[in-house]
């Protein structure tokens, strides 16, 4: 099947399966990540067949009642809870989903670590990294599977990029170059969310956009040995939105720039804003090597471009654009013919496919699946970004 191209059914049977094991999902928050995990919870048996173990939706947690009864309702959870401490208490729970704002990330997974529940927490994984540190000692006490939730590292041409930086097909690395933009905040009159409170966020657009470059930096490139950073704040005051007429102060970064040098000798460039108009989720990164060089657009996720400098005659020298669906691309048998592309919700398949799978079967997450060691890592950087700009973008030393 591997190697097989063009039209392939995907409905091939696969032979002796027996009784699938299941694994109960307790989950917190049932927004925005509440939604797209319980989405791919919903859709990993099927997609990614056999699982490991069939995810069994025991309960979500949230703090309004009707609120969260319906998004149990909504999604396929058997039960919900109004305080997650009866979620991590639940012993059905097995696996602790935290999609919750920056702020409940800690205490709720440091409690689910000491219940013995393995993890899955979305980034920024606590909201400096002496809270991320915390969050780590805690799953490695207790001996538990742990997932920072990276998902950009399961898009097809991102692993498919990795694949070719690890066979050399670049090079040495030279640059690495990333953006991340969104321009969701650009409007002076949107009004004061978590996102734009130190208190619950711990950054701004930092460890929320900038956690994930971060994170595809290491992955891609390697570990980082020096940064220098500037942050910046555009709009200091917005309005309450709570009818009131009252404003709120904004006390994180609405945008970000650094300059990473790696230990392997490659630098790099980091940007990310809500405050690039135009612009609704791009995240654009560029790697250049001595044999060559790629170029991944987020909004494009089914693409790679890929620049070798001895494919083909000089004449046609430059970027191809490759589209990353074949079958013995990376995830693609589990999905379509090629061309019928995937979209990007289907990197939380993948991820909690590969993360129900190492619980299952005790297989590592790492390196390719984001642990709770990553999600520090992101939280150091981060810190010395953050650093860096409060020293007028003196270089500071990586040191984990
Ligand atoms: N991996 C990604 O691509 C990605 C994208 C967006 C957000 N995130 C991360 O996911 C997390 C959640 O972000 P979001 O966009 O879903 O936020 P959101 O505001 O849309 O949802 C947060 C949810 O948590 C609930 N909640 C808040 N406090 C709670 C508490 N004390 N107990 C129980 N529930 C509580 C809210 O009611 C809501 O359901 C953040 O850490 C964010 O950085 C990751």
């Amino acid at each position: 099947m591997a190697d097989q191209v063009g039209f392939v059914t995907m409905g091939d049977a696969k032979g002796q399966i027996g009784e699938l094991p299941s694994i109960g999902v307790g989950m917190l928050g049932y927004a925005f990540m509440g939604k797209a995990h319980a989405n791919a919870y919903r859709k990993l048996p099927y997609i990614m067949w056999p699982p490991p173990a069939v995810p069994r939706l025991v309960a979500i947690a949230g703090r309004n009642e009707s609120a969260v009864q319906e998004a149990a309702r909504r999604y396929g959870f058997e039960g919900y809870y109004t305080d997650w401490r009866q979620l991590v208490a639940d012993p059905r729970v097995q696996l602790f989903d935290n999609g919750g704002p920056n702020d409940a990330h800690a205490e709720p997974c440091i409690a689910a670590a000491e219940a013995g529940k393995h993890i899955i927490c979305e980034k920024p994984l606590g909201r400096t990294a002496a809270e991320a540190k915390q969050m780590l000692d805690a799953v490695q006490k207790a001996g538990v599977k742990h997932a920072c939730a990276f998902n950009y590292r399961f898009v097809p041409a991102i692993r498919q990029a990795r694949q070719l930086i690890e066979q050399g097909a670049l090079g040495q690395i030279y640059h690495f170059r990333a953006v991340y933009l969104q321009e969701w905040i650009a409007d002076p009159s949107f009004p004061m969310v978590w996102r734009l409170r130190k208190e619950n966020a711990g950054s701004g657009v930092l460890g929320d956009l900038g956690a994930h470059i971060i994170d595809l930096a290491r992955y891609l490139v390697g570990e980082p040995k020096a940064v220098n950073g500037m942050l910046k704040t555009f709009i200091n005051e917005r309005p309450l939105g709570d009818g009131s007429g009252k404003t709120g102060t904004v006390d994180v970064d609405d945008a970000f720039l650094a300059m990473v040098e790696f230990e392997n000798g490659a630098i790099g460039t980091l940007e990310a804003s809500r405050f690039a108009t135009g612009r609704k989720n791009h995240q654009v990164i560029e790697i250049n090597g001595s044999k060559g060089s790629l170029v991944f657009n987020l909004e494009r996720l089914n693409e790679l471009d890929v620049h070798l400098n001895d494919a083909g005659p000089r004449e046609v020298q430059g970027f191809s654009n490759v589209l990353v669906t074949e079958s013995y691309h990376p995830f693609w048998s589990n999905w379509w013919p090629h061309g019928h592309i995937i979209g990007w919700e289907h990197t939380f398949v993948h991820e909690l496919h590969h993360l129900i799978d190492a619980i299952v079967n005790d297989k590592p997450i790492d390196p390719h699946g984001a642990t709770f060691v990553d999600g520090y890592r992101a939280a150091v950087i981060c810190d010395a970004i953050e650093l860096s700009s409060r020293e007028n973008g003196a270089r500071v030393a990586i040191e984990y």
